[in-house]
Formats: structure tokens, sequence, C-alpha cells
């Protein structure tokens, strides 16, 4: 399956189907140098796929985990573009994670004032969230994704027969980005999850599509782009105060969707999935603690934050809540 990401003179094909990476030169132009960069811990064996059709190619490997989404890594990554004398005419082949695509896309962003760049997600969450819309960046101090541009890609390869090698518990934490999207958007999707066997081609496909729809309204996230926030503010402070070690981002997601799912037989529906996929359980938390997060988040420039709720399946609505208002959703808890 193909779609056109439509944005003008930024538009870009995606492909989902399984075994697509065999046939790289019928949707890219490999005669190129290439510089293939992909974190220490995706298989050889889909790097060697990607190499063995690129003639004039080279691998970049770094170590894996958000912490290379830094400046150090970044500037390591400019200095093997121009050792390896890549041109305005050559281009970038992300082949990870989000860490990955994140990464090589803000290097291939802003080296030369930008040069092409291809992604091939081979996470779950990389397939059904961020290789599709063009946001790229690193961190900075304690700051995720503070440093960045949107820079679309050239193309996308999604290939779901990489996630053979991906472990179960990334599956689901991917998995959780796309029920997300089927809550705020798309009722169907959302069915998919309870489907005797999960049926990931067509989980992604519905995913990207969602995704790509809303990306073509609001590129740059001026505002409809924010409803794909929904979980992410109680999520994330979950996950800067007890998520380092023990969560992944998406279970942390799935933890803060909670709190905004206000139909009660929606919400027992969305737990039901979260046991089928081996989620978490929200930790004892401290909402002070919490709130100290969500403030910091917001770098306390706002006196409010634009939060994301889902009234019922497939439909969402913004609303402006003041710091005493989520410290009280805080406290009443999740299953409130
Ligand atoms: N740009 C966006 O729109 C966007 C959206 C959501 C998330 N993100 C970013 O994505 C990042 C998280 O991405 P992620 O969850 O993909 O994590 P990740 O990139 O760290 O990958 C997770 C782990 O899986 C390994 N791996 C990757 N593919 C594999 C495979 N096929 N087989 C075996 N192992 C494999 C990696 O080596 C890594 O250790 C965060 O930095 C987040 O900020 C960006
Ligand atoms: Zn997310």
């Amino acid at each position: 399956m193909k779609m056109i990401v439509d944005l003008k003179e930024h538009s870009y094909p995606i492909w989902i189907e399984p075994g697509c990476l065999d046939s790289l030169s019928d949707r890219i132009d490999t005669s190129r140098r290439m510089a293939l960069i992909a974190d220490a811990g995706i298989p050889e064996s889909w790097i060697q796929k990607v190499q063995s059709q690129c003639p004039d190619s080279f691998v970049l490997r770094f170590a894996q985990g958000e912490s290379s989404k830094c400046f150090l890594q970044y500037e390591a990554l400019l200095q093997e573009m121009i050792r390896h004398d890549m041109t305005r005419k050559d281009a970038i082949i992300a082949i990870g994670g989000g860490v990955t695509g994140d990464l090589a896309g803000f290097v291939a962003a802003t080296y030369m004032r930008g040069i092409d760049f291809y992604n091939i997600p081979t996470t779950l969450l990389a397939q059904v969230d961020s290789s599709v819309g063009g946001k790229v960046a690193i961190d900075m101090n304690e700051y995720k994704n503070i440093v960045g541009a949107f820079y679309q890609p050239k193309g996308v390869l999604i290939d779901p027969n990489v996630l053979q090698t991906l472990p179960p518990r990334q599956i689901h934490n991917g998995l959780v980005e796309a029920l997300k999207t089927g809550l705020i958007q798309d009722p169907a999707l959302v069915d998919l999850f309870e489907e005797e066997t999960l049926d990931l081609p067509q989980i992604i496909a519905r995913s990207i599509a969602v995704k790509k729809r809303i990306v073509e309204q609001d590129e740059k996230e001026t505002g409809l782009r924010k409803i794909l926030n929904f979980g992410h503010t109680i999520g994330h402070a979950i996950e800067s105060a007890y998520g380092l070690e023990s969560y992944l981002h998406g279970e942390c997601v799935a933890m803060g969707m909670l709190f905004f799912i206000e139909d009660p037989a929606l919400k027992n529906r969305v737990l039901s999935i979260y046991e089928r996929l081996d989620l978490p359980a929200l930790p004892a938390y401290d909402p002070q603690e919490l709130m100290s997060y969500i403030r910091h988040d917001k770098k306390g420039k706002h006196d409010t934050i634009s939060i994301v709720k889902v009234p019922d399946i497939g439909t969402f609505t913004i609303e402006e809540l003041s710091y005493e208002q989520i410290e009280s959703i805080l406290e009443k808890g999740a299953l409130a």
C-alpha cells in the first residue's frame, strides 16, 4: 500500500508493505551516495538488506537509547558526513526507531542546509507515529526535543517484517500510540485491538492514515496537530518522575490517557486492551511531584495547559485547564 502525504512541495510517499525493503531501488534513487544511520541495537540483518542495495553507501552507528539524541552525537554524525564528502545531492537513510529517526533527520535537516532524508522505521512506535510528520530533534539539558526542525522526509518505507526482531514489550509500547490515534479519531482502529489476533499491518496503516490527515491540515502544530498529544501531559510527567528506568514512553502515555477518557464504558474497554498488551499499572504517585514536572515542561510561561480529552470513542475536545484543575484531577486518580 502506498499513501502520499500531501504537503505541496514537501509531499512524500509512504509505503506500508511486508517485504518492501527488498526492492529499495523501485522506490528511491539508490545511485547516490547514501549515509545509513542506525543505533547499535538495530539488527545487522536489516542494515545489510538496505546496504546491499545501495552501491555507494556507508553505515554510521551510535549507542542506543534516548541519551544519543544529544548535541555531541549530532556533531559526531555531522563530522562523519563531512569526512565522507557528502554533497547536497546525496542522501541520508535512517534505519531504526524514533531515536534514530529524530537524530538522523535533524542531521539531514541541517547538513548543507538540508539534504534528502529517507526513513525506514524499525520499531512499531516509529512505524505508527514518529516516522511520519517531519518532526526531527535532539534533547538538551533536561528538555526533550528542544532543538529541532520540521523537516519532511522524501519517503518512508514501512516494512512490518522488521518487527520480527523487536521484543514484545517494544511492540506493545508502540501499539499504545496507535490506540491513542484510534481513540481521538478512528473507532475502527480501536476495534482492531479487540480482534482475536492483532493485525499489525492494518493497525499501522490505519494509524498512519489518521496521522497523515492531521499533519496535512496542520504541519507545524499550530492547532489540530496538538490532539496527537492526547495522554502526553501526565504521561510525560510520569516518564520524567518514574519512567527513566522502569517504563517506556508508550507505557506512560497509556497511563496518561486514562485520566482524560470520559466515558466509563470506553475506559473499561481501554483497560481490557491494556491488560492484553501487558502494560504496567499506574504506580502510586505523588500529585505534587507530577505537578512539578508538568509546570517545568511548560517552562513557567503559561497559567493554563491545553488538555486533550476523549468524551467518546473517536472524538476529542481541547480544554484549557489551570494547574489547580490538573492537580485536582491527579488527586482524584485515573479511575475516577
Ligand atoms: N518525531 C516524532 O514525531 C516522534 C513521535 C513520537 C516519538 N518520538 C521519539 O521517538 C523516540 C522513541 O522511539 P522508539 O520507541 O522507537 O525507541 P528507540 O528508537 O530507542 O528504539 C527502541 C529500541 O529498539 C531497538 N530496535 C529498533 N528496531 C529494532 C528491531 N527491528 N529489532 C530489534 N531491536 C530494534 C533499538 O536499538 C532501541 O534499543 C523518542 O526519542 C521520542 O521523542 C518522535
Ligand atoms: Zn508519544
